[in-house]
């Protein structure tokens, strides 16, 4: 069995390759992961890294200046969510966020950047009537962005719009369990999944998918026990979000794991800063010091 190689990478001299339990590794030093090794994350890597036992990490994000921040900490996926309805629009749901509106934030996340994977969400009403329109709407995102992959929510009811997607050369993430898109029809936010029928439909949704062609697949807030079991049965990587450890990778919404939105507090949410808080005392000090005449000082004049 050969090396694997990401395009553009080279195995230097002092570089061995080992068969750790038949799968080939490169050491530098150490253990050389799939994810350090790429330049640019493609959903290749993503496979390697779930065939490696290496987890994904993505996070969303939906401008240019924060979409910078997050690819150079090496993130391996970025996805312009339209969770960007609630967060960079005020929405109440998902729901009302057009296509043009998703292609200005991928377009401005694309500019940024250098390394991730950039997986853009297709909004509410641009895949569900009919297979055509999806595939018209996964072009425009396509050819307009300059993302890598679009991501939709559903399993057996948007199965022909997925394959009819993946069949022009479209890479496509699956979404499954909590559908945010669908919020009116289930009324709640509540985990999805927790009985044995609704759990058997999700197996069969996400074979559905794997067998269409998704490279990976999306489980919003189902219970962790079901989402490693599938994970387990999968050949494609898993991404969980409330759904446990045993996914294959990880994403939350940036501006949550941040604190820059207080309000959302589900269980499943880490935050890992406090950012209202540093943005809040920011702005005050700089009000006080305007308010005092401080700012600015004789430096910070010509
Ligand atoms: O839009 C979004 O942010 C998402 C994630 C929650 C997976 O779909």
């Amino acid at each position: 069995m050969g090396m694997i190689r990401q395009p553009g990478s080279s195995i230097k001299s002092s570089e061995r390759a080992i068969q750790v339990r038949g799968c080939p590794r490169v050491i530098l030093g150490g253990c050389m992961s799939v994810a350090s090794r790429a330049k640019r994350v493609t959903t290749n890597t993503l496979h390697e890294m779930k065939v490696n036992g290496e987890k994904i990490a993505m996070l969303t994000a939906y401008d240019f200046s924060l979409a910078r921040l997050v690819d150079a900490t090496g993130i391996d996926v970025i996805l312009v969510g339209d969770s960007a309805s609630n967060v960079m629009a005020g929405h109440e749901t998902t729901v009302p966020i057009t296509l043009d509106q998703m292609i200005y934030h991928a377009q401005s996340v694309v500019r940024a950047v250098q390394r991730a994977l950039v997986v853009v969400d297709m909004p509410f009403g641009t895949y569900q009537s009919d297979s055509n329109n999806a595939l018209k709407s996964a072009i425009r995102i396509m050819k307009e962005t300059g993302g890598h992959a679009v991501k939709l929510e559903g399993g057996g009811e948007v199965l022909s719009s997925v394959r009819k997607i993946i069949d022009a050369g479209i890479p496509v993430m699956g979404h499954l369990g909590l559908t945010p898109q669908s919020i009116y029809k289930f009324g709640t936010y509540s985990v999805r999944a927790k009985e044995e029928e609704e759990a058997e439909r999700l197996l069969n949704d996400a074979k559905m998918l794997e067998e269409a062609g998704c490279f990976s697949i999306v489980f919003e807030k189902i219970p962790a026990r079901l989402a490693a079991r599938v994970s387990s049965s999968l050949s494609i990587p898993t991404i969980g979000i409330g759904a446990g450890a045993d996914c294959d990778g990880q994403v939350l919404v940036l501006h949550d794991m941040l604190g820059i939105t207080q309000e959302f507090s589900p269980r499943f949410l880490r935050r890992y800063a406090d950012l209202e808080e540093t943005i809040d005392s920011a702005i005050r000090g700089y009000i006080g010091d305007v308010r005092s005449g401080s700012f600015p000082s004789e430096e910070e004049s010509y």
